[in-house]
């Protein structure tokens, strides 16, 4: 079925986005009236009724199972996380590594990823980076660092500090090739450009939820690959087990692990970010994320466009497929207090000054910028 992109209607939902010049989207997304209305659905159940536990659990079901399909995963592949390192830390402790095995990773990516696999520095692990000298990464990036105590490729899909989409498909069968894990950042993609971890050939893959997802901060996700049963959780809670003791009492002579992704997760879950994740999730899948994707990318032109015209560079790569919602002004900082005033959000970046696009955003937004950019260089 052919998929309706309406922006109009679906900026309708996003007042912050008509109260101030909202470019901001990599940093996170402005709440949205659906999202928030499922918010106060949880909230007026718990007020009144004190919690209908048993029924959020089933809601918890169901969300995953709609989180799986949305990145082509099955439920049992779903574990629900904090956040993008929380994802990232339990892959990097469920991979048994040993001394001297190394992780390879592209220099200068997210500090998040970068220190969830740092951090068994003191187990032997070796980090490398490596310098990425094309527009992005792909297998070629990585193939001449490979040797044979290689074990895991670790990169973000897309880059927050320029944009970047690295090719993961191609780094993915790479992986495949050599028998090693593939472990991505999808803190900026999902929700903006479709994301297929089958396609992709990821072993696990982590993400937030308040960018691309819509909702706010305090959930993630992390995919594990249902064939990889070897990875074991580093940290364990009743949540985990396949049989947890329906009197409350541990059991020590029964640890055995639920089958699938659950076995990572821990304790009580974010129950009103699962709510809103469930109508953000049904919001951009009556969208389509390709025709998000395709939304971001069509700005993307429009401000390409309009840069190229007042001199002004970018920081990422220009080339349509190798690129996405973020785009990184090579301008200086000095212009953040111009855009202040005038009520435009962006975010300084290493290279100059970042906007960010989301499905809200239109034309007159690109428009408006370029104004504000033309009215101070004049
Ligand atoms: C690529 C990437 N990874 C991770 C994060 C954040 O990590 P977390 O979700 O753990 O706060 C961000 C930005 O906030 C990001 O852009």
């Amino acid at each position: 079925m052919t998929k309706i992109f309406d922006n109009t209607a679906i900026r309708s939902q996003f007042p912050a986005a008509s109260r101030m010049l909202y470019l901001d989207s990599a940093h996170q997304t402005p709440l949205c009236a659906r999202v928030r209305a499922a918010l106060e659905h949880f909230f007026d159940e718990g007020y009144e009724t004190a919690g209908p536990k048993p029924v959020w659990l089933e809601r918890i079901e169901v969300v995953r199972g709609r989180l799986a399909r949305f990145i082509g995963a099955g439920a049992d592949e779903i574990a629900y996380t904090k956040n993008t390192s929380e994802g990232l830390n339990i892959a990097a402790n469920a991979i048994d590594l040993k001394a001297g095995d190394n992780v390879l990773m592209i220099e200068g990516d997210h500090p998040n990823n970068a220190y969830a696999w740092l951090n068994l520095k003191r187990k032997g692990i070796d980090v490398r980076f490596i310098k990425l000298e094309t527009d992005i990464a792909s297998a070629d990036t990585f193939t001449p660092h490979i040797d044979s105590r290689t074990r895991v490729i670790s990169l973000s899909h897309v880059t927050f500090h320029a944009g970047q989409r690295h090719d993961i498909a191609s780094i993915g069968a790479l992986c495949k090739s050599h028998g090693l894990y593939l472990v991505v950042d999808a803190m900026q993609s999902v929700g903006v450009l479709p994301v297929d971890v089958k396609a992709m050939g990821v072993s696990m893959l982590a993400a937030g939820c308040h960018k691309g997802l819509l909702v706010p901060q305090g959930l993630g996700f992390l995919y594990v690959d249902k064939d990889l049963d070897a990875l074991q959780p580093a940290y364990l809670a009743t949540a985990g087990l396949a049989h947890p003791p329906a009197d409350f009492i541990a059991r020590p002579d029964d640890l055995t692990l639920r089958s699938g992704a659950g076995r990572f997760e821990l304790g009580n879950f974010n129950l009103p970010d699962i709510h809103a994740l469930g109508a953000s999730l049904s919001m951009i899948d009556e969208v389509g994320a390709d025709n998000v994707e395709a939304h971001v990318l069509r700005l993307g032109d429009r401000l390409l466009a309009g840069l190229d015209e007042l001199g002004i560079g970018i920081a990422g790569p220009r080339e349509r497929k190798h690129r996405a919602h973020i785009y990184v002004m090579k301008i200086p900082r000095d212009w953040l207090p111009y855009f202040e005033a005038h009520n435009v959000r962006v975010s300084p970046e290493r290279d100059g000054i970042r906007v960010s696009f989301g499905l809200f955003n239109n034309e007159n937004d690109v428009d408006a910028l370029l104004e504000l950019l033309r009215t101070r260089m004049q």
